[in-house]
């Protein structure tokens, strides 16, 4: 595999402006959010609502990559199209999630490390044969009274590299994601040092491992309060400080940065991503663009509700907070014209 066959990937994703869709969530997620609004949690309803994504009208127009789950590659339209074909048909490369889950980390309480390295090389193969061109692996990192462990940050980064070498072997481009949790009450200058810290560790992995930086993508989480912190920044401090992060720690040989949305509201994840390219975009050596699930998925999801009757109107949704985070990317997202923050 060459290494241009993956710069151009990773160029292609986030062309023109464009982010990336997560629509990755494993059964047991997809199935929490279904219940939550009354969907049966079904495969047929998974199929359905993965249906209503993949085919939205204009989706296109501000996504330029997705990532699938294996149920959904393996799943096609009510017209027998494979979901990755109607994917790459409307100009959106596909994407899989590739690892099987955090599980508890041995001797510390508290914390996971992010399992699904055995096999890998040959489920990559397979992916690439049905249609996958990226590939994503999430590591999580949660703040708490004495976490997170050194020992939990190393596990992980060293799980996300070697993930990364096995993906650019087989000519996926790694979405390389490092999530810190937002769970909690930690401030925000808290986050920042925590997610520094675990963003040097990740980057000194890829590097001992080889992984080629122009050929990957950084998903990291925005540096945040947490969500039960006394004091809540505002939009142009989050912005500040995960601008100020990123520059310290992700070096500029990595073509772009797509933000987990971590539990944040749709519209605080668009003025969040709008203040970071508005103060900083131009200047900046990388992208920062977006790779939201909830945020760009939660009120579609709340509108549609498993009525095929409110398909068109969820499409539409979805669209919409699409064609928000586009307008992030240059700066140019109003929050006057969104629903509140
Ligand atoms: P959220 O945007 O909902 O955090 O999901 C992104 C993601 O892919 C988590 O792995």
């Amino acid at each position: 595999m060459t290494a241009k066959t993956l710069t151009d990937t990773a160029a292609a994703l986030l062309a023109a402006d464009k982010g990336l869709l997560a629509m990755d969530e494993s059964n047991a997620t997809c199935n929490k959010r279904f219940a939550a609004l009354g969907i049966p949690q079904t495969e047929a309803a998974r199929r359905d609502w993965r249906e209503l994504i993949v085919t939205a009208p204009g989706l296109s127009d501000s996504i330029g990559g997705a990532i699938l789950f294996d149920e959904t590659l393996r799943q096609t339209t009510h017209a027998g199209v494979p979901f990755a074909q109607a994917l790459a048909a409307a100009g959106i490369v596909p994407g899989i999630k590739v690892d099987t889950g955090a599980k508890p980390l041995a001797g510390h309480p508290g914390e996971t490390v992010t399992e699904g390295l055995d096999g890998l090389r040959e489920r990559l193969a397979e992916y690439a044969g049905l249609g996958a061109r990226f590939a994503k692996w999430r590591g999580v990192i949660a703040i708490g009274a004495g976490l997170p462990s050194r020992a939990c940050i190393r596990v992980n980064a060293h799980a996300l590299a070697r993930y990364a070498a096995l993906c650019q072997e087989a000519g996926l481009v790694p979405i390389v994601e490092p999530e810190v949790l937002m769970d909690g009450d930690h401030s925000l200058a808290r986050c920042a040092e925590v997610t520094e810290e675990v963003l040097h560790r990740t980057f000194a992995e890829l590097r001992a491992q080889g992984v080629l930086l122009e050929g990957m993508l950084l998903k990291p989480n925005m540096v945040l309060p947490a969500q039960n912190a006394a004091v809540q920044d505002d939009v142009a401090a989050v912005a500040d400080a995960t601008v100020h992060c990123l520059l310290r720690s992700v070096p500029a040989a990595v073509p772009g940065v797509a933000f987990l949305s971590g539990g944040q509201s749709a519209q605080l994840a668009s003025a969040r991503l709008n203040a970071m390219n508005a103060r900083f975009g131009a200047g900046l050596p990388w992208a920062l663009s977006f790779s939201f699930s909830r945020a760009v998925q939660q009120p579609a999801l709340e509108l549609w509700k498993g009525d095929p009757a409110r398909v068109s109107e969820a499409q539409k949704a979805l669209v919409f907070r699409a064609r928000c985070n586009r307008a992030a990317r240059r700066g140019t997202y109003d929050a006057r014209n969104d629903a509140p923050l």
